[in-house]
């Protein structure tokens, strides 16, 4: 997901850092947004060990705390699934990504098979309260493209990593350009 990144970077909804062991080199700053105090903590920790400079920032994705045209990329991960307001949140991600910038992601979406599209459907009015507001039922890949994304590259799998997630298997990972 990271590969290839260079620049600025705006990692949104980054809990507890996971992801910043994986920046390459060529990334000159990473701007990570996280709403949640003690993840925020942890990721603090994690971007101590980082191979490239990581800014913590309280914030959310619906109302990121950039400027305009300002990050040569975005990454989410695991994290379209979980926004209150997945729309505005890509509106966002648009908004601070230079014409050209890059949006990388990885997420778990929508069955494209129907009949487990519905049995996600029907376990959305439990998942949220287990998964801290995560959803098993977005078509995230069609949302980016509807926040006027294109879509260059992605690859659909299947990730399960025990029979409970059945309804968080279907997962894409990709990058999309800011026209
Ligand atoms: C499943 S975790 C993924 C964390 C990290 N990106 C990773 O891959 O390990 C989902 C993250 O989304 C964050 N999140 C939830 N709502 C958010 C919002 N409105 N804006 C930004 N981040 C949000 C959560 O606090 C949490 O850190």
């Amino acid at each position: 997901m990271l590969s290839g990144l260079t620049g600025r970077v705006i990692e949104i909804g980054a809990g507890s850092g996971l992801c910043f062991a994986h920046y390459p080199a060529s990334v000159t700053e990473v701007v990570a947004i996280e709403p949640e105090p003690h993840l925020r903590q942890l990721a603090e920790l994690e971007a101590q060990r980082a191979p490239v400079p990581v800014r913590v920032v309280a914030g959310t994705a619906e109302k990121l705390p950039a400027d305009d045209g300002s990050f040569d990329a975005a990454v989410v991960s695991l994290v379209l699934c979980s926004v209150p307001d997945q729309r505005r949140a890509l509106t966002e991600a648009h908004r601070v990504l230079r014409s050209g910038g890059q949006l990388r992601f990885y997420e778990h979406v929508r069955s494209e098979e129907p009949r487990r599209a519905g049995l996600q459907d029907r376990v959305d009015w439990i998942w949220p309260h287990l998964g801290g507001g995560c959803h098993a039922n977005r078509d995230t890949g069609a949302a980016i493209s509807e926040a006027g994304f294109c879509i260059e590259r992605y690859r659909r799998f299947e990730f399960r990593p025990c029979t409970v997630l059945a309804p968080v298997s279907p997962h894409i990972i990709g990058e999309a350009a800011r026209p």
